[in-house]
């Protein structure tokens, strides 16, 4: 008996595009059998992590047979501290992709809608679908966030209104000016999440320009802010992420929340990265050398790109579906942006001198 096990699946995931990550280095490997590879596509850092949390992470491997603290006091402490909030003010999760997911699981289900932009990060989507709420895909002003547009399409079902500010796949900001006109307009029954995974980055390059979202926090109790250890901190294998808002919103996540979704090493790595600030500002230093030196490539070949605050850079190709299958086989990854219907794009992240010089040369070659 042949089983339909679709028809058994659970309608809403049945509709769920499935997010297409970058190719591992690895898999590059065992498929071409390369030997040099750079990998530019899931917006990494190229200086690794701070040396202070692989040592925290090597001693919290002695102790790997027990649970991790389920609370992660201490973490959560100290990201109190540093944010200038109350620890019951901070949920973390498996990576700031869970804590978006677990936004949607709390609060949104059937009937009710979820804004976003039309170039925003997949798993908006992939949680909104997964609950069997309505997507609203806003079109982009550009390639950034149309915030004025997307207040308009605040309906009686909205329910959330997840932003990205740098906006990845287009690495656009809205500064404090943009934001200062879009929180008033937001019912307080309207939940808005504001996702500033690479918010170092921009805000070394916006200096005061950039919002400061926390700081609304306590005047706008329906703002939520996301933030990861993936991008400048550089944990992105550790997978830990955290969401900052009211406590009343954190205490209803907590329930959704798996007990053990942020394992130990996670939380004693994490803790450690803190506590070392001066790697994050040396992970700037080469972002923004990286940054010019791609930039000042693009623009010798005359080729087209988004104007980036984060750590990749989005660029206009002719063949970009084609020129991507040609980059692997000279051993460098980038993303292609067909999912996000920017198809005639390609997302390179920002890596060491060589990784970038690598892209540089094999685009000379193949262009
Ligand atoms: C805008 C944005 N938000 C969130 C994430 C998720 O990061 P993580 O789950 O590693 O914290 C990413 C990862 O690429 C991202 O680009």
């Amino acid at each position: 008996m042949t089983i339909n096990f679709k028809s058994l699946c659970n309608e809403y995931v049945q509709g769920v595009n499935p997010y297409i990550p970058g190719k591992p280095i690895s898999e590059l490997q065992r498929e071409l059998g390369l030997t040099r590879i750079s990998k530019l596509a899931s917006n990494e850092n190229p200086l690794g992590c701070s040396p202070i949390a692989v040592e925290a992470m090597q001693k919290a491997a002695l102790d790997i047979a027990r649970y991790p603290d389920g609370n992660s006091y201490q973490l959560r402490d100290a990201l109190a501290e540093f944010w200038k909030v109350r620890s019951n003010q901070i949920l973390l999760g498996n990576g700031s992709n869970e804590v978006l997911e677990l936004i949607a699981r709390t609060f949104a289900g059937s009937g009710d809608e979820i804004i976003f932009s039309q170039y925003a990060f997949a798993v908006y989507e992939i949680s909104t679908q997964l609950v069997g709420a309505t997507p609203i895909k806003v079109p982009a002003k550009g390639f950034a966030h149309d915030l004025e547009a997307m207040a308009s399409a605040i309906t009686d079902n909205t329910k959330i209104i997840y932003i990205a500010n740098p906006n990845n796949p287009t690495g656009t900001v809205f500064d404090q000016s943009v934001w200062n006109e879009f929180i008033v307009k937001v019912p307080k029954n309207v939940l808005v999440v504001v996702d500033e995974a690479y918010i170092e980055y921009a805000q070394a390059k916006m200096v005061n320009d950039y919002p400061d979202v926390m700081q609304d926090l306590e005047s706008y109790p329906n703002i939520l802010i996301t933030r990861t250890f993936s991008k400048a901190y550089g944990l992105a294998g550790l997978r830990i992420g955290a969401l900052i808002a009211q406590s009343e919103v954190i205490d209803l996540i907590q329930r959704v929340r798996e007990p053990f979704n942020v394992n130990a090493m996670a939380q004693a790595g994490a803790l450690a990265a803190l506590q070392d600030q001066a790697f994050i500002k040396q992970s700037i230093v080469l972002n923004n050398q990286g940054m010019q030196q791609i930039e000042d490539f693009l623009n010798e070949k005359g080729i087209n790109f988004i104007e980036s605050y984060g750590n990749f850079i989005t660029a206009r190709f002719k063949n970009a579906s084609q020129l991507n299958q040609e980059l692997l086989k000279e051993g460098v990854i980038v993303r292609p942006q067909a999912g996000y219907g920017m198809t005639d794009y390609l997302r390179i992240s920002i890596g060491s001198e060589t990784e970038n010089q690598h892209f540089i040369e094999a685009l000379t070659k193949l262009a």
